[in-house]
């Protein structure tokens, strides 16, 4: 089999740390892969002014798919790089979904939370009117289309039926947000007709809080918008084990394109070159990477030698990044 394409984007701070070990440990794995590294991020954006250009956004669309570590560096004004590179990629390559699994068996939580990825308040409707005045008006809509919303949905019922539990959660704020959410609610219950075996519940976004710590092993699949999704899964990540151990998929599950793979973690330029960043939320996204490309062996002994660091008799070490890549990699 030849090698799959993959393009690296290493982004900022610890991001080319934490992917390099992870690429290390999908190839210990046994995957054949073909990668090109790409130089875009704050650093980039600094030297250059620039942050995706369209030849190179043509570019990315002709790989397998697409390893992301972290971008975002504090001499940066906030929005430019996440609107221009990271949001653009999502929309761009029509990632409509994020996935973020969290598992932590200390507490039997076993859950994944499918986050809207395309649309919501992160569509970037909206604006100034007399901006810098006593009198300014800055406005932020929440954007959701019947199809984006129903492709998600089906996406996570059919995640749902996959799984032994057969239970999806919609999270969203319907007692408020009476007319996105009222789109989400109906749309979900419609859905739900096309899988009857798979049961529901409805919790509202401030309740699901509360639950994600008070009684997380309730959930199996979570369904929600772009902004709950977003911060569902910072919470996702603290009550299991911590954002080192979090990774995502942002997917294309149409495939008319690469889907694209990063740790949920920032580029934390605090440690940059300290050897304390966690490669294991970026390696987990390359189990994710390797699964949605078919190496779903290699996939899997990925994910094992991931969960045996979690089980402390196995003696695996805390760091540096690089100790912790390379024990991994010794048991793929
Ligand atoms: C994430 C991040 C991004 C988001 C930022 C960097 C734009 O927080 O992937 O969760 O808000 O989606
Ligand atoms: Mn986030």
């Amino acid at each position: 089999m030849s090698a799959h394409k993959i393009a690296v984007l290493g982004g900022d701070g610890i991001g080319p740390e934490v992917t390099s070990v992870a690429l290390q440990v999908m190839r210990a794995a046994g995957a054949s892969l073909d990668t090109t590294e790409y130089d875009l991020g704050g650093r980039r954006y600094l030297k250059t002014g620039e942050v995706l250009s369209d030849s190179v956004l043509e570019e990315l669309r002709g790989y397998d798919a697409i390893m992301l570590g972290a971008i975002g560096t504090p001499e940066v004004a906030p929005g430019i790089l996440e609107r221009g590179l990271l949001l653009k990629l999502r929309f761009e390559l029509d990632l409509y979904i994020n996935q973020r699994p969290f598992v932590w068996p200390a507490k039997n939580i076993d859950m994944i939370v499918i986050r809207e990825n395309t649309e919501g308040t992160y569509a970037g409707e909206g604006g100034f009117l007399r901006k810098g005045t006593p009198h300014e008006v800055a406005t932020q809509g929440s954007v959701n289309t019947r199809m984006g919303v129903e492709r998600c949905i089906r996406y996570a019922f059919d995640l749902a039926r996959g799984r032994l539990r057969q239970h999806l959660t919609l999270v969203h704020k319907t007692n408020v947000l009476t007319f996105s959410g009222d789109l989400w609610q109906r749309t979900f219950n419609e859905v739900h007709g096309d899988y009857p075996d798979v049961a529901t519940a409805y919790n509202h976004i401030d309740a699901a809080c509360i639950y994600f710590v008070d009684s997380p092993t309730r959930y199996d699949i979570i369904v929600t918008d772009n902004l709950f999704g977003d911060i569902l899964t910072d919470l996702g990540g603290a009550v299991s084990g911590g954002v080192g151990l979090a990774s995502s998929g942002n997917l294309n599950p149409a495939r008319t394109g690469p889907s694209l793979f990063e740790p949920v973690h920032g580029s934390a330029p605090d440690i940059v070159g300290t050897g304390k960043a966690d490669p294991r939320a970026a390696i987990i996204s390359g189990a994710l990477l390797l699964d949605w490309i078919g190496e779903s062996a290699a996939a899997a002994r990925v994910q094992a030698a991931v969960d045996a660091t979690l089980d402390p008799a196995n003696g695996a070490p805390t760091g540096p990044t690089t100790a912790i890549g390379d024990w991994i990699a010794a048991r793929v």
